[in-house]
């Protein structure tokens, strides 16, 4: 893709000219398509993981729509609650609307848009969409003060069929958590996502914005008010698939740290500082991820101590720093492991959401430092600069791309070998355009079985990923490794819209 090095004419001054139009284009193309041949086309692989939330989109599909072997599903969600709740995000390879997952994907998002849409070039209007696209849905789930809509499918009737979302036709249950039956963590995270994508929408449309940040702040009093798990509320609905495990206090502080961010009000800063100790601001410093948001919390915080306008949050930035202490592979203790291959690795599944939440992390973290001009001391005298942490993070997006053991892109439709038997429901059976007819429940697990590719390629699809020893399987029934998630690309985008522009 790269513009090719030899150069075209002989003698001096075609050469110049040449060099002077590859100048004239790289101006005008340069956060794009650096010049430079070798490595990874970032902005390619930034295209396909936007793509991939077309993929993933629920309800009526606008015109625009550029995936074109999905169609229109779940237009009934919501009806028999009597509210509108079509649209949004299938969180994966299912079709169940599952509101956690969906609001940290758009808290993400919106960061990813926030630090690096600048070097998005023609993508950020694509990036932008895809956050609307969740927006408009958390605006209609969270209609009704002191409701909030949590869930759209019961997920026991969804995982027992093998069906296309066109074709749905299992248990569509709106999920709710009110005052009595409080869910602080999915409502929290809600809050977070509007007011982050409030940040979004400010200059590109005002109104929007404001109804996206007046939103967020009732939700958060909702969260804040009304505290407990949504797990104990809607345990049968919600566990083991996002059971929050870890509590609801880090997503009270994450979501009043975004509506600080997006507010400026003072009140957010001084529930920060009074909930720091109570809410456990220090917990588990080297997770992020849907259900723990603390190494989150403390990088997004500590910009602020680094911009020096707030010295009362140091101790936030002080959490920050032990974060990447702990992520810095070869120091004396380290607290995350890697695989031989040089993967990130966290036990659980899904692996690559670490891989990529945690590199996000890593380069905004280096961004920061950079505009203070700051390191990281870690103990024992190392020193972990900038542009270390960004090289950490590149690494890991280049091990994605296919700078791995197995030389395989971990990205659906990047490279000339990437995952062709993807866990992924509306991918691995036929299209409605190539079979219109119905494929029920259970007809679908020939397709589910079969060890023939996935006949429609979910462009951008980045999937859970090896195993600890580099290994990948490439096969369905595996979904802890062949299973894409919005919540492994929210992040994801952030990183290549930055390496697109800075090799
Ligand atoms: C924005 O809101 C104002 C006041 O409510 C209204 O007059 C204006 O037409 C709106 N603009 C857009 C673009 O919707
Ligand atoms: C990783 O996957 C490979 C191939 O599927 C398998 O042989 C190996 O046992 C797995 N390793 C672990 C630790 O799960």
């Amino acid at each position: 893709m790269a513009p090719s090095s030899s150069s075209p004419g002989s003698g001096t001054l075609p050469l110049l000219r040449s060099l002077l139009l590859l100048t004239l284009f790289l101006r005008l193309d340069t956060p794009l398509r650096p010049a430079a041949a070798a490595g990874h086309d970032y902005f390619d692989a930034l295209h396909k993981s936007i793509l991939f939330f077309e993929g993933q989109r629920s309800g009526r599909l606008p015109p625009d729509q550029r995936l074109h072997w999905r169609r229109d599903s779940a237009l009934r969600d919501g009806a028999s609650s009597g509210v509108d709740l079509t649209g949004g995000y299938y969180d994966a390879g299912d079709n169940v609307k599952f509101g956690f997952p969906m609001a940290f994907t758009t808290t993400l998002l919106s960061w990813s848009i926030i630090d690096f849409g600048r070097t998005m070039g023609p993508e950020l209007p694509n990036a932008v969409k895809a956050v609307r696209w969740a927006t408009d849905y958390l605006l209609k789930a969270t209609s009704v003060p002191g409701v909030v809509f949590v869930q759209v499918g019961d997920p026991y009737s969804d995982h027992n069929c093998w069906e296309r979302p066109e074709d749905m036709d299992t248990l569509r249950t709106a999920y709710t958590i009110d005052r009595a039956h409080p869910g602080s963590d999915v409502a929290g995270e809600t809050a977070a996502a509007l007011a982050a994508a409030s940040i979004v929408f400010r200059s590109r449309d005002p109104n929007y914005s404001r109804l996206l940040l007046n939103r967020a702040v009732r939700v958060f009093a909702f969260a804040n008010r009304y505290r407990g798990a949504y797990s104990n509320s809607l345990h049968r609905a919600v566990c083991p698939f996002y059971c929050d495990v870890n509590g609801y206090q880090d997503e009270l502080l994450w979501g009043a740290a975004w509506l600080h961010k997006a507010s400026r009000r003072r009140d957010y800063r001084e529930y920060i500082m009074r909930n720091e100790a109570v809410l456990h601001a220090g917990d588990t410093i080297n997770e992020f991820g849907w259900d723990n948001k603390h190494a989150g919390i403390n990088v997004l915080i500590s910009k602020e101590v680094l911009m020096g306008r707030a010295g009362y949050f140091q101790s936030f930035k002080n959490n920050a720093d032990g974060f990447i202490c702990s992520v810095l592979p070869g120091i004396s203790h380290p607290q995350v492991q890697y695989s031989p291959g040089g993967l990130i690795f966290k036990a659980g599944g899904s692996n690559m959401q670490h891989v990529t939440s945690l590199s996000f992390l890593l380069l905004a973290y280096s961004n920061y430092l950079s505009h203070s001009g700051r390191a990281v001391t870690c103990g024992s005298g190392v020193s972990a600069s900038p542009v270390l942490l960004r090289q950490i993070a590149k690494r890991q997006v280049d091990y994605i791309l296919g700078d791995n053991p197995l030389r395989m892109s971990y990205m659906v439709g990047y490279g000339d070998r990437y995952p062709r038997r993807i866990h992924h429901r509306a991918s691995s059976l036929p299209s409605v355009e190539d079979h219109p007819g119905l494929i029920g429940c259970k007809e679908g697990s020939r397709y589910f079985l079969s060890p023939d590719p996935n006949p429609n390629v979910l462009v951008g699809a980045v999937v859970g990923g090896p195993n600890v020893t580099d290994a990948f399987p490439d096969s369905r029934p595996f979904f802890q490794e062949s299973e894409p998630t919005t919540y492994i690309n929210a992040p994801l985008v952030g990183l290549l819209g930055y390496f697109s522009a800075h090799r």
